[in-house]
């Protein structure tokens, strides 16, 4: 076993571990993080992306022990990151029905945060080339561009808030 200690979603938190478990199997089963979801378990799907200091990773793709020092945030802590019960991406999926089943929406969200703080103004290509690595089963990725865009509007609308006088 070693001893990994981490802040997950604002929380420090220390366990023992077997060396080989997936950070992915940490979260759910050690954590209770279920928002974070297994689609393949082969690192093709990105079901199960997290950020690991701020960048998405998918968390079947690393170990636990590799996270040790690290912060994590997975969907269960990004609208706190927010200030909000919901992060602006989050309502972006929900105003633009860029989900269906819901399966695939927790990592696409997480990549979308991750996209969207790399390039705040992407373009459409950019936005599907950025999510290329999250697959959807059910909703032919149209929505889900579509909310990535009224984020990206969002969220410049909150920033030239701010800077107001
Ligand atoms: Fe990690 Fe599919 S479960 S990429
Ligand atoms: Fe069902 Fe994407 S909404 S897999």
């Amino acid at each position: 076993m070693a001893r990994i200690s981490l802040r997950v979603d604002g929380m420090l938190v220390s366990d023992d571990v077997e060396p080989r478990t997936l950070l992915v199997h940490y979260l759910r089963e050690t954590l209770g993080k279920t928002g974070t979801v297994v689609g393949c378990d082969t690192s093709n799907c990105g079901a199960c992306t997290v950020h690991l200091d701020g960048e998405s990773v998918k968390s079947c793709n690393m170990l636990a022990v590799q996270a040790d020092g690290h912060e994590i945030t997975t969907i269960e802590g990004l609208a706190a990151t927010a200030g909000a019960d919901l992060h602006p991406v989050q309502e972006a999926f929900r105003e633009c029905h860029g989900l269906q089943c819901g399966y695939c929406t927790p990592g696409m969200i997480m990549q979308s945060v991750d996209l969207l703080n790399r390039n705040p103004k992407p373009t459409e290509t950019e936005i599907r080339e950025g999510l290329e690595g999250n697959l959807c089963r059910c909703t032919g990725y149209h929505n889900i561009v579509r909310a990535v865009q009224y984020a990206s509007g969002q969220l410049e609308d909150a920033t030239a808030g701010v800077s107001e006088p």
